[in-house]
């Protein structure tokens, strides 16, 4: 397995990279902004973004967009194919996300918002914390890409403050930690009670 960062060379994978994370949108049923292959191809010429090859075939992705001038980064589209999953892929990619933005953009805080226990859990040992939407980009373009998500409109409804999403934000200017593991239990009960608030109320 080769953890590379991409280029133009890596073209050819926007299609498995943008059915992949349909496919996983429609399992998983929450919380995945879609992206089009001509969205895919625009982050694997920049490079911003890592690709997981194994001998050739596409094994996972993730890219790094930048809001706010440069002074927030968030590590977004983190996608691992099915026959993959659950071999240590996403948190080696999480790794060298991490640290292509941190070499890249040393100023910037480092966020992303997610429903995942799994990004979650790689988040924290990698130093996040979890924060309100409030201490987050302002950029109405990252806001944005949350419109293909089907929960955008309580997105909407709480006027962005808050969703079913967890913002979690890596802050430079705060002591490294330490490396230190997730008690996930916190989250997914956070998790469990922001689906009751808010999608028993979309059902009434
Ligand atoms: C989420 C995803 C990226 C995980 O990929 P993976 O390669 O299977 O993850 P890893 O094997 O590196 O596991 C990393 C950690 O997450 C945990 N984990 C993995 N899948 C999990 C799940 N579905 N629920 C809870 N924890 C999970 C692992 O146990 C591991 O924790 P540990 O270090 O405490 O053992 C992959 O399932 C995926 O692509 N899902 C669909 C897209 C998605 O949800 N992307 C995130 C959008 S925010």
């Amino acid at each position: 397995m080769k953890i590379v960062i991409a280029n133009e060379s890596h073209f050819k994978y926007a299609q498995i990279i943008s059915d992949t994370i349909t496919e996983s949108a429609k399992v998983r049923g929450t919380g995945i902004a879609q992206r089009t292959p001509e969205y895919i191809l625009k982050r694997l010429q920049n490079g911003n973004a890592v690709i997981a090859l194994d001998d050739g075939k596409f094994a996972g992705f993730c890219y790094i967009e930048v809001w706010g001038n440069k002074n927030f980064v968030a590590n977004s589209g983190l996608i691992v194919h099915p026959d993959y999953r659950k071999q240590g892929l996403a948190k080696k990619i999480k790794k060298a996300i991490f640290e292509l933005s941190r070499d890249k953009f040393p100023n910037a805080k480092i966020f992303g918002i997610t429903t995942g226990l799994a990004v979650m859990k790689m988040n924290y040992e990698l130093g996040y914390k979890p924060v309100t939407f409030s201490e987050l980009t302002n950029d109405p373009d990252f806001w944005k890409g949350c419109q293909t998500c089907k929960n955008f409109d309580i997105l909407t409804r709480t006027e962005q403050k808050m969703c079913l999403c967890t913002g979690m934000l890596f802050d430079p200017d705060t002591k490294k930690y330490k490396s230190r593991k997730l008690n996930g239990k916190a989250f997914q009960r956070l998790k469990e009670m922001k689906q009751n608030l808010f999608l028993k109320k979309k059902s009434k």
